[in-house]
Formats: C-alpha cells, structure tokens, sequence
C-alpha cells in the first residue's frame, strides 16, 4: 500500500515521462539497489505504469543486500507477480538466467557517514557491482540501455570558477582523501561504464545526482534533509556542521527520477549526464532555518564541528549545469525547494520512525 504523498509522487513521475515510459513496456528491467531510497521509486514507477498504461507488463528484478536499504511500508512490491526481490551482493556475479532489456545499477553506500563505516563496500559495489553488471549486460543480447548510478561527488571541491559545474569539468579530487572510497571508486566505475561502450559497444550511459531527496528517506539515513526533518520533528536543535556556509542544490524525488528515466532512454552511450536542479543553491545555515520555519515549532539551529563519524573535506559548493541534460534529454526540475520540502516534512510527520523512539 503506498501512503498518498508517495502514490501522488510517483504518478507525477509517470506523467512527466510521458510517452517515453512506453520503452519499458513488455520490458526486464533489471536494478541494483531496488530496496534503496532512489531504487523503491524506480521499482514503484515501472510498477505504477504496469497498472495503469502497459498493456504488457514490465518484469522488474530487484536486487540489494541490504546493508543501509530497508524495506518500508509505504514502497511494498511483495506480492507483484512482475516483481521478483533478490537478495544479493552485487559484488559478485548474479546467476541471472533470463533476458533483460535495461539494467540500472544504483547500489552504493551514498551516505557519507555511512560510506565512512564501510569503505571497502563503497568500493566493492562501485566497481565490482559495475563490473559484474556490465558483464551480465554483456551477455544480454537485446539489452537497450545500462544506466550506471555516478555521483556529483565525482567533481570533488570544484574551482569556484567552475560553479556551476558543468560534466566538461575534470574534477578536484583526492586518491587518499578521507572522501576518496566513494569519489574514487565512482569515477572508476564512469571509466568501466565508458569503457563497455567503446570495447563492445554496450549502450551504457551515467547519471550524476546531486542531492536528491524526497519521502522514503530513512529517518537515520545520515544525509542532511532526512537529519534536519528529524530534529525539528523532536522539537531538537539542527545540528549545522562547521559553519553552515557550506551551499548545496536539492532536487526533490519526482524530478530526479524522471532525469534519471531519460538519461537511460535517451542519453547518447557513453556520455555522463547531471542531473539535479540548479535553481536552489542554498547554504546549510539557510536551509536549517528553512526547515524549522516550514514545521511552525520554533526549532532553531547550532553550528557544531563535524563528528568524528562524517568523513572530512566536504566540497564548499555544489550547483550543477544541467544544460546538457536540457538539450539531450529535455530534462528540468520543476519542484521549487519550498514546496519538496513541505512535501517531505509532511510524509515525514506521519512517518512512525521519524517520532523520537531514541533510535537516531
Ligand atoms: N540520492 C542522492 O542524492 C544521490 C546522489 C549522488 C549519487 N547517488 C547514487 O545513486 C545510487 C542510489 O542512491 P540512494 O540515494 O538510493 O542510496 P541508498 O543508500 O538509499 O540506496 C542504495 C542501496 O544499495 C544497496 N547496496 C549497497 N551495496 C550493495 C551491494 N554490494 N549489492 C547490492 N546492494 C547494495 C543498499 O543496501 C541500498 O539499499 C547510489 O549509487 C548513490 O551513490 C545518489
């Protein structure tokens, strides 16, 4: 049973697509990080588009081990005869027998604090997880498309000059830095992903979010806005790490997943595209005020330094250039940050975990 916020969500989805949702009818598609925060959507729009305008049906195979994906009330497949749950590590190779037409590889520690507790898994799922995918893609002859789950983090702490930051942009990153196990092991799997195209022609295409965010975050997900909606729901002070002048862009979930939808249907192989929405830079001061004004309880904030458990050396600025996306994939995000926000705080308010049990 999805909750009304979530069913509202993800039939905007469907609608933004439009006609290109027709690609995935009669389809396999097979995901990687289908109990994820990004993956129960993708799973729940193809679900949504099986009921309401394919006259055959997609067949989804969700796969994830589990290690921070959980499953919620909200996002239930069990039970779809089209869904098939698998629990694997995509770090190994998956026994997959049948064909599969579009593979979408989203597992990954996302969170910082928790790709700081488990930095070889970061690795492993990045690169092996890339690398086995693409080898089953390999062997799938009528495979259309393969989206691999990249990160804005690739451009590390961009020059100011290049803010907003445009996929031309190289980067600024560290191999031995304390963000390396997820910048890296990303970057690593973009030159995987770019290489299946050149070597053997597989239409393989890679997606950079940056910040996404939207109901189905887990309350103890570590990010910021899941964090910040959580603190003001107890009536607590917002933690702001350093000194809250560190600036990002959030894209709400509908957008992001329609972005995400083009750029496998129609991003060119072997091209990179941003996806995220450029209309919102805000700084980390800023958007705790914004959080706490929206929930009318008077939560305020405190600068704290960073806990031992955030990996250091944050970027100070983040604001993609999504004029690629724009002209390839007539892609835009149209939620303002006020109104996801409110979406999100307002799932969240009915969400038992996010009530204070002490379990943050
Ligand atoms: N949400 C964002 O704003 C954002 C931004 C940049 C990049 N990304 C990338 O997009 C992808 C999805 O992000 P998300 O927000 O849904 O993250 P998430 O942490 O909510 O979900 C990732 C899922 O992958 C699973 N997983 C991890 N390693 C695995 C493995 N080896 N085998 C099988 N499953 C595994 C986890 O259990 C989890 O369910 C990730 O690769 C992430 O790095 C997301």
């Amino acid at each position: 049973m999805y909750e009304e916020i979530v069913r509202e969500d993800i039939a905007s989805i469907a609608e933004k697509l439009g006609e290109e949702a027709k690609n995935f009818e009669g389809k396999t598609v097979l995901i990687s990080g289908g109990g994820g925060f990004l993956g129960k959507y993708i799973v729940g729009a193809l679900c949504h588009l099986n009921d309401t305008i394919f006259s055959r049906p997609c067949r989804v195979i969700s796969v994830d081990n589990y290690i921070t994906g959980q499953h919620h009330p909200h996002f239930n497949y069990r039970g779809r005869p089209e869904v098939l749950e698998v629990w694997a590590d995509v770090a190994h190779p998956l026994p997959v027998r049948e064909d599969i037409n579009y593979i979408i590889h989203a597992a990954g520690l996302a969170s910082p604090v928790y790709y700081k507790k488990y930095p070889l898994e970061t690795i492993e799922s990045a690169v092996s997880g890339a690398k086995n995918l693409l080898e089953l893609g390999r062997r799938n002859k009528n495979l259309e498309g393969f989206l691999f789950f990249s990160s804005s983090e690739i451009y590390g702490d961009p020059d100011p000059t290049a803010v907003p930051t445009p996929e031309t942009y190289h980067g600024f990153v560290s191999s031995v830095g304390p963000r390396a196990c997820y910048d890296e092991s990303k970057r690593l799997g973009e030159t995987l992903a770019v290489i299946y195209h050149e070597q053997f022609g597989l239409p393989t295409k890679i997606v950079r979010p940056f910040n996404v965010f939207g109901p189905g975050m887990s309350h103890n997900d570590r990010r910021v806005l899941p964090m910040f909606a959580y603190m003001v729901l107890n009536k607590k002070p917002i933690p702001v790490h350093g000194d809250g002048l560190q600036t990002r862009t959030f894209c709400y979930i509908t957008d992001a997943i329609d972005g995400f939808f083009r750029v496998l249907i129609k991003g060119k192989p072997g091209h990179a595209y941003n996806i995220g929405n450029d209309t919102n830079e805000i700084s980390m001061k800023d958007l705790a005020e914004l959080v706490g004004s929206l929930k009318g309880n008077g939560a305020s904030y405190e600068l704290i330094p960073y806990p031992n458990s955030y990996p250091a050396g944050e970027p100070m600025r983040r604001c993609p250039d999504i004029s690629k996306a724009k002209e390839h994939l007539g892609f835009t995000a149209q939620t303002s940050l006020k109104k996801g926000i409110s979406r999100f705080m307002s799932w969240c308010g009915n969400d038992p975990q996010y009530k204070d049990g002490g379990v943050f």
